[in-house]
């Protein structure tokens, strides 16, 4: 299936005149590539009308004489959101959805051995009479080609479809479609292959359009989330034993099961926790290429631990799914739509919807589930039928689930799914299975919890991000102590632009766990504590009491996936924690509480006997845990017994909380935490007055290839002290400067937001080298490197 991409070169117009269907746009036109966005937008505070347009793009494709006798093939991998294509002047198709690839066989269309144009005319405004369309959705939708655009050269018989489906036990069964005329002497062939290993599949002669080949691979590595063995399988097409076309596909031996007491994969339990996953960047909306969209699955897989996602609330990049396929994430992916259904050519397309997203990914053995109910709509029994029966029909292998809000809800899927936005900071977790399920035997798993109950940026006081952190915890911990829910998805792993209805009033809805850079919130420590590959250590608070109404911090807690944390007071050793807590008992890796801030120091340093030194340590170590500074009854009364029993005045013990643990005036004071795996050291982290700041970079990678084209590099930036720890409130312009062979995305002066920002560098179809300055009067220069390959 060798591809000629069409990303390079186009003609773009953000209007479209009839006269750009056969002449050239011509001097008004921009020249860009794709993935394309048909409006670039700043960080925030602009308007979902910006990008709403009917706009022209256009391309000079060469056919070759060489392709006469074949089938040329057209494919566009995302259009947001109706696409009419024409060719030479002729209205040759069009297609209405933006999340899903069309394909257009333009043989007949051409004229070979020359120049023919293509033209597109794209309409990207939310006035469309297709999903999600129709009232206010919470997301900013986009447009322009924002996706590949690619040519395949067929032979006149070739191969148009092949669906495998193999199984844990490694028996693979695949349906294939032929087109063209089959005559005599073709045949079918198919065979497997791991590394250089390879494994004939099947071999027939065959004459009629569809056929179902099955073999089996003895001894098969199975595709799990820690091993995702992907073999690749090739369909080869011959004729008179010549082959006219190979088509292949990657696939992965599993078996996944939805049950009523749980999830299962490859037969065993498997609680998958993920988050929901919009597909949008900074600037460009949709239009990112292949890196940054396999970036964000290793965000998820890697720096989050995360085994799972949903693409809320379409489909999403082929490469982003691929990518899940690569390294072990499951999928849960779903039709467009948000709350509102439409009338009956709307309900029509979103029926499209389901087929195109079923035919086009039902090969990943990464996704497990297909939704096909438009997220939180209300039950509408004629609609939902008939997504359901189409879903079965066009994939036996998995169920359907569709996302509800509402408890008790018309069940026409196989799984209940449903956003539990129950937690609010003081409820339970999550409810249980029996309060949502109008069927207890029928499989349930969470789609949602989080997100609008606490909005949070990364510049939000110190509290307010412990509390977002904790409330994540506290549905995980409440999830994992449910055994029959199958799992969960978080709202959400990003902040995205949205809708004036929604968001903080600068277009941003601040629900993710991290930034719209892929920047890590305090909540990210939550999942990241779950990978073992990097150490994670996050402590909740500075040194900075002034942060804290009174100069009282309360709690503070540990995020960490070491086997203990030990924590010193200016070089004293307080305590060895264990992690584990009370709080959260069902959690892995549960956040810890500090509960101790001055281990033996009363005792050794204050002249107290032990007992007493015992008494007042545990009295104080009460008080720094309350966050106001007028004491409950509790903690008064505990200071009571100090003076009662061990005749030490209420003074004397807000003396020790203020030399010990308030620390105003008294001599610089620094916590060091030390986590320990495997008995050594991993990771330590300082907390102490900051006297310095610098900028840190982690940079996705440095060398930029164009393959399909022009390649991102996502430079993440963090704004951090001497000792590596963040400074949020650090909001300095940077000044973003390119040299040599590379560009940026976006605005070349740029301000951290909670001491974090970012910059995306791209490739400008050169090879050579480029530079990255990024200047700030305080922070200094910092110079980042990149080679370029085209
Ligand atoms: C849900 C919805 C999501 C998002 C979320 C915010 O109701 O499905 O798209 O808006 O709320 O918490």
């Amino acid at each position: 299936m060798n591809r000629i991409y069409l990303n390079d070169a186009w003609a773009f117009s953000p209007s479209f005149k009839d006269e750009y269907i056969n002449t050239a746009i011509g001097a008004c036109a921009e020249s860009v590539r794709l993935p394309h966005t048909c409006k670039e937008v700043p960080y925030n505070h602009f308007s979902e009308c910006e990008y709403q347009m009917v706009s022209a793009y256009q391309r000079v494709i060469f056919a070759e004489s060489k392709w006469q006798e074949n089938h040329v093939l057209l494919t566009f991998e995302g259009v947001g959101h109706y696409a009419e294509v024409f060719l030479n002047g002729e209205r040759i198709g069009e297609h209405y959805s933006g999340y899903t690839a069309f394909t257009l066989d333009i043989s007949e269309h051409l004229d070979y051995g020359r120049d023919n144009l293509l033209c597109v005319k794209v309409d990207s405004r939310e006035s469309l009479n297709i999903p999600p369309f129709g009232y206010v959705v919470d997301y900013m939708t986009f447009g322009g080609i924002y996706r590949d655009v690619y040519l395949e050269i067929k032979s006149s018989t070739y191969i148009s479809d092949v669906f495998v489906k193999p199984d844990a036990t490694g028996k693979i069964e695949s349906d294939i479609e032929i087109s063209g005329e089959i005559g005599k002497g073709f045949e079918i062939r198919q065979s497997a292959s791991l590394g250089c290993e390879s494994f004939k599949i099947a071999d027939t002669k065959i004459s009629s359009p569809a056929l179902t080949l099955s073999g089996k691979i003895e001894g098969v590595k199975l595709w799990s989330c820690d091993t995702p063995t992907l073999y690749t399988v090739k369909t080869e097409l011959l004729q008179d034993g010549e082959v006219v076309d190979v088509h292949t596909v990657k696939a992965g031996f599993r078996s996944v099961e939805f049950k009523a007491d749980g999830f299962y994969l490859n037969g065993e339990k498997f609680k998958f926790r993920g988050l929901n996953r919009h597909q949008s960047y900074p600037y460009v909306g949709y239009a990112m290429p292949k890196s940054m969209q396999q970036m964000d699955a290793d965000v998820m897989k890697r720096e989050l631990g995360l085994n799972a996602v949903r693409t809320s609330h379409y489909p999403q990049s082929q490469y982003f799914i691929d990518r899940c396929d690569e390294i072990g994430l499951l999928v849960f992916t779903e039709i467009p739509g948000w709350q509102h259904i439409g009338d009956e050519k709307w309900q029509d397309q979103a029926l499209k919807n389901v087929e195109e997203m079923i035919l086009q990914y039902r090969n990943h053995p990464s996704i497990i589930l297909w939704g096909v109910r438009i997220n939180e709509s209300v039950d509408c029994e004629a609609l939902y039928t008939r997504t359901n029966a189409l879903a079965h029909k066009l994939d036996p292998t998995r169920m359907t689930g569709g996302v509800r809000c509402i408890r008790k809800s018309q069940l026409l899927e196989d799984v209940y799914t449903y956003n539990d936005f129950f937690h609010d900071g003081e409820r339970i977790g999550c409810e249980p299975k029996e309060n949502i399920t109008p069927d207890m035997s029928k499989p349930y798993f969470v789609t949602e919890y989080g997100g609008h109950m606490y909005p949070t940026k990364a510049y939000d006081d110190e509290s307010h991000r412990l509390n977002h952190a904790l409330r994540h915890a506290t549905v995980l911990d409440a999830i994992e102590s449910h055994p029959d829910i199958c799992g969960s998805f978080g709202w959400c792993l990003f902040d995205y632009n949205t809708h004036k209805d929604f968001g903080s009033g600068d277009r941003i809805c601040y629900h993710g766990v991290t930034d719209m850079f892929r920047n890590h919130k305090l909540a990210a420590a939550v999942y990241s504590s779950y990978q073992n590959d990097i150490p994670v250590l996050e402590i909740s608070a500075s040194v900075d009491g002034g942060e804290y109404p009174a100069s009282r911090k309360g709690e503070v807690w540990m995020f960490t996936n070491a086997d203990s944390v030990k924590m010193y007071r200016s070089g004293v050793l307080l305590k060895e924690y264990e992690i584990k807590s009370e709080r959260f008992p069902s959690i892995r890796v549960s956040p810890v509480l500090i509960d101790d801030y001055v281990g033996s120091l009363i005792e050794t340093d204050e002249g107290f006997d032990s007992e007493t030194a015992k008494y007042l340590s545990f009295v104080v170590n009460k008080m720094a845990l309350c966050a106001s500074c007028t004491y409950p009854s509790d903690i008064d009364e505990l200071i009571s017994i100090a003076q009662s029993v061990y005749g030490v005045s209420r003074d004397r013990i807000e003396g020790l909380y203020g030399k010990y643990i308030g620390n105003w005036g008294g001599s610089a004071v620094d916590y060091t935490f030390e986590a320990i795996k495997d008995g050594k050291v991993v990771k330590t982290v300082k907390k102490a007055a900051a006297n310095q700041i610098l900028l840190e970079y982690t940079c996705s990678h440095t060398n930029l290839c164009e393959e399909s084209s022009y390649d991102v590099a996502c430079v993440r930036l963090r704004a951090v002290d001497e000792n590596g720890n963040l400074c949020p409130y650090f909001a300095e312009p940077i000044k973003v400067i390119c040299d040599g062979e590379i560009g940026i995305i976006g605005p070349d002066v740029i301000s951290l937001r909670g001491g974090l920002g970012g910059v995306y560098v791209k490739s400008l179809g050169m090879s050579g080298k480029g530079t990255l300055t990024l200047s700030n009067y305080q922070l200094g220069d910092t110079k980042i490197e990149f080679e370029i390959k085209v």
